[in-house]
């Protein structure tokens, strides 16, 4: 460079502060996925088994892929209104209604999936310098969202003992002090399979009322439930009234195994609809077409599908519990919900280079605990959707590193 091209830069430099054309600086301070960086050490490695990520092995049932191939070649290939289609938004107020009370369409709207439906909630409610709270251990999303928008983030952890997570509820509604602006709140809960109980959830609905605080409840684990013989877990739906400050997320990524399709709901009070339809225009106008439509299918002819579903998860659940409690020095319990379990090993102190040598050294991929927050450290996550045998196979390499580095 040249002494004058020097200069220059210097000079652009100034104009454009310490950063020159970097991001701004909320952005910047965002935490990177730990999970990316244990999938990254395992580039090359080859027959690796990978447990981390959300998502189960299996395809979409075909009798959904069937309906987007059918909307396709019928030339659904358009913009729709904002809030979705109104066959796939009268769907949705129907199957809400049967899990959860009466919901009309105009409480409803269609979102990219569960996380744009995340960023559209706060969105909604949230601004720079607003005082959030949320529960963790927690998919990362969820305290990264509103620090985009400039708010800042308190979380309470939920503690691990002989009964498995529970929520300190009293912590909890000590930190929603008056002038809160939003809880978030995911349950059944990624990464624990913690669930909140119906009286938890009265307890905080109750305090937040009184402090006019909103409620974000991600529920998109709601029908992976295994706590009882109910359909669905509890659900602030069940108690709240439609038009009070509570936005429920969720998404046809995990009941339906869709998580490629990049589709999800939002129940909400009429009064947000006329400005969610704007925020969803300025993000991303609307959901594919052919993509809702595949949508109303899923959810009119799907429920036998995720009963079945959910029937394999809990016995993927139960296997994978029992093969990892026969793996010397492994404490492990059976959630209540979700599809992962959450548990300590040997080395998981540090969760994020035990998972990079499990990774390299036997081709095993878990998401260090560490990947959710702090309160995660000391643990890894192992999402079991999958078969017996490969999950088998995963022990079995899991008890091996163990006995090689001499922890077993
Ligand atoms: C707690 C939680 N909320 C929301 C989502 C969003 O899922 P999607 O964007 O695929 O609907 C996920 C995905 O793993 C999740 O774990």
């Amino acid at each position: 460079m040249s002494e004058s091209e020097g200069a220059v830069v210097s000079e652009l430099s100034q104009l454009t502060g310490a950063h020159g054309a970097g991001a701004r600086e909320a952005v910047r301070a965002l935490r990177p996925s730990q999970i990316r960086e244990v999938a990254n050490a395992g580039f090359g490695v080859a027959d690796v088994l990978p447990f981390w990520f959300g998502e189960s092995d299996r395809v979409t049932p075909q009798f959904i892929r069937d309906a987007a191939s059918r909307a396709l070649a019928d030339g659904e290939t358009f913009y729709t209104h904002n809030l979705g289609i109104a066959p796939l938004r009268e769907a949705l107020a129907r199957y809400v209604s049967s899990l959860h009370g009466a919901t009309t369409t105009g409480h409803v709207a269609v979102t990219s999936a569960g996380v744009n439906a995340l960023m559209l909630a706060a969105q909604l409610v949230v601004g720079a310098g607003d005082r959030v709270v949320a529960v963790t251990p927690l998919w990362p999303n969820l305290v990264e969202i509103p620090k985009i928008l400039g708010a800042s983030v308190e979380t309470v952890s939920l503690a691990y003992g002989p009964s498995g997570w529970t929520l300190d509820l009293d912590r909890l509604l000590a930190a929603l002090t008056p002038g809160t602006r939003m809880l978030m709140i995911n349950s059944p809960n990624n990464p624990t399979g913690w669930t909140m109980t119906r009286d938890q959830q009265r307890t905080v609905l109750e305090h937040c009322r009184r402090h006019g605080i909103w409620i974000v409840a991600d529920e998109v684990y709601e029908r992976l439930y295994y706590g009882d013989d109910a359909r669905v877990a509890p659900s602030f739906l069940d108690l709240a009234a439609r038009d009070e400050r509570v936005i429920a997320v969720n998404s046809f990524s995990k009941a339906w195994l869709m998580t490629g399709w990049r589709l999800g709901w939002l129940v909400a009070p009429t009064q947000l609809m006329d400005d969610l339809g704007k925020l969803v225009e300025y993000n991303t106008s609307c959901a594919p077409s052919f993509v809702q439509k595949a949508g109303v299918v899923a959810v009119a002819e799907g429920e036998r599908f995720t009963q079945s579903l959910v029937a394999d998860l809990r016995a993927s659940r139960d296997h994978l519990v029992k093969a990892l409690q026969t793996v010397d020095g492994i404490d492990v319990r059976a959630p209540d919900g979700a599809m992962y379990l959450f548990f300590s090993l040997p080395g998981a102190a540090k969760s994020l280079e035990l998972c990079k040598s499990l990774v390299r050294e036997v081709g095993l991929g878990l998401a260090p605990g560490s990947a959710f927050g702090p309160e995660g450290e000391g643990f890894v996550r192992w999402c079991y959707a999958c078969d017996s045998a490969r999950l088998d196979a995963g022990v079995e390499r899991l008890r091996r590193f163990l006995i090689t580095c001499g922890a077993a």
